[in-house]
């Protein structure tokens, strides 16, 4: 082997212990520093409602929130995300036999057809009936727009979301 590859050997297997929040809970793992927080999130904590489609940024399906914002979490490093709070739709219902009102709504309006792009439309749902950016159609289908829909299911969606908003009273989104 020679001195570059002893060093890109060494790098690849780097790693740290890291602390964060994750659905309301306090987490603590050890993770190799090159770990995407999608991975970590699916892998290490086994909370699979993350997806993954194009894993560079484009299609949104892997949208989590941080801090109560939505970001792309193929594009982070579990690393990255140390000291910080996470959310996914795990978090969304205390009880695993009644839904969050965001959840029935999807439900109600169908908006979901092969249910890829759901979580991150629920969650990033979740985030603009809270920030009051849901007020119409096309507000919706602006701020939904990160996150690709294959199935092009766009209208169920936004009605959806609109649906979520008249049950939470527009900016209480909190489950
Ligand atoms: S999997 Fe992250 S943006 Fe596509
Ligand atoms: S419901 Fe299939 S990708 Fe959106």
């Amino acid at each position: 082997m020679t001195t570059t590859e002893h060093q890109a050997a060494a790098v690849d297997t780097e790693t740290r212990t890291i602390t964060l929040r994750v659905n309301g809970r306090d987490v603590s793992r050890t993770v190799e520093t090159r770990t995407t927080l999608a991975d970590f999130l699916r892998d290490d904590l086994d909370l699979v409602s993350v997806h993954l489609g194009c894993e560079h940024g484009v299609c949104g399906c892997c949208t989590i929130l941080l801090d109560g914002e939505s970001v792309r979490s193929c594009l982070m490093l579990a690393v990255q995300a140390r000291g910080h709070e996470i959310e996914t739709v795990e978090s969304l219902s205390a009880d695993q036999n009644a839904l969050h009102p965001i959840q029935e709504a999807f439900a109600e309006e169908q908006g979901l057809q092969c249910g890829f792009c759901t979580p991150a439309m629920v969650l990033r749902c979740k985030e603009i009936i809270e920030d009051g950016k849901a007020r119409t159609d096309d507000e919706v289908r602006h701020e939904i727009s990160g996150i690709l829909c294959r199935c092009t299911g766009y209208q169920n969606i936004v009605n959806a979301v609109q649906n979520a908003s008249r049950k939470l009273g527009g900016k209480e989104a909190g489950a």
